[in-house]
């Protein structure tokens, strides 16, 4: 099976969790694009949250209904992609650029859950690890940052700097501390445990699913 279709399977599972009524956060990236289309598909009435344009445009274009997002709101569920994911539920996201709203969003939902291929699963996490940075006094926070790299991509929505952090990950709760108490960071892409409720994996014809966090069925 190709990476493609992997990524279909787990994004088509992920719909079915989807109920009438919900208000659900949408993640950013290829394989969320299949979420998007699978969920047109069920025909269920709910409210979405888009963590990108890209998501919010697709959604609505396929007759989804997208809100902005109510701070104060909690969401039931959540569905994004993964750029890398440890058997232990840490992960690294942000390869679109769009982290920052993306753990908004996760951190919202009641239920979050991470949808992928095969090729994602990795036996530790390793750079690069995206980052948001505040343009002002951007080339201070690179020297605290080192090793780090501009990305060289557009601003995201919220005008934040797309960087990657390219160091060692030895030990991905103390970086995320490191990273989280730099200023002039505004948020990086490591996602913990705590997090993530699930991941649904495409391997080959069949999707594995790793529990996290819960009892959810
Ligand atoms: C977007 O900023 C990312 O966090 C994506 O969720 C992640 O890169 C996975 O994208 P794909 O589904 O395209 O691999």
């Amino acid at each position: 099976m190709s990476r493609e279709s992997e990524k279909q399977l787990a994004a088509t599972k992920a719909a079915i969790l989807v109920h009438e009524g919900m208000r659900v956060g949408l993640g950013t990236g290829s394989t969320v694009a299949y979420f998007i289309g699978a969920l047109a598909q069920r025909r269920v009435k709910v409210v979405l949250v888009a963590t990108s344009p890209a998501s919010e445009q697709a959604a609505k274009a396929l007759g989804l209904e997208v809100e902005p997002f109510d701070e104060s709101g909690r969401l039931d569920l959540a569905i994004d992609g993964a750029d890398q994911i440890t058997s232990d539920g840490w992960l690294v996201k942000g390869a679109g650029g769009a982290l920052t709203r993306e753990k908004i969003v996760a951190a919202s939902a009641d239920r979050f859950v991470v949808i992928a291929d095969s090729t994602k699963l990795v036996e530790s996490l390793h750079a690069p690890v995206p980052l948001e940075l505040l343009a002002f006094g951007l080339s201070s926070t690179l020297v605290r940052l080192a090793p780090c790299a501009l990305r060289g991509v557009p601003a995201s929505p919220d005008a934040g700097v797309i960087a990657d952090y390219l160091g060692e990950v030895h030990d991905p709760s103390a970086l995320a501390s490191r990273l989280a108490s730099t200023p002039g960071v505004v948020e990086h892409g490591l996602f913990g445990p705590d997090l993530v409720s699930e991941v649904y994996v495409g391997v080959g014809e069949s999707v594995r699913r790793i529990v996290v966090r819960g009892e959810h069925e």
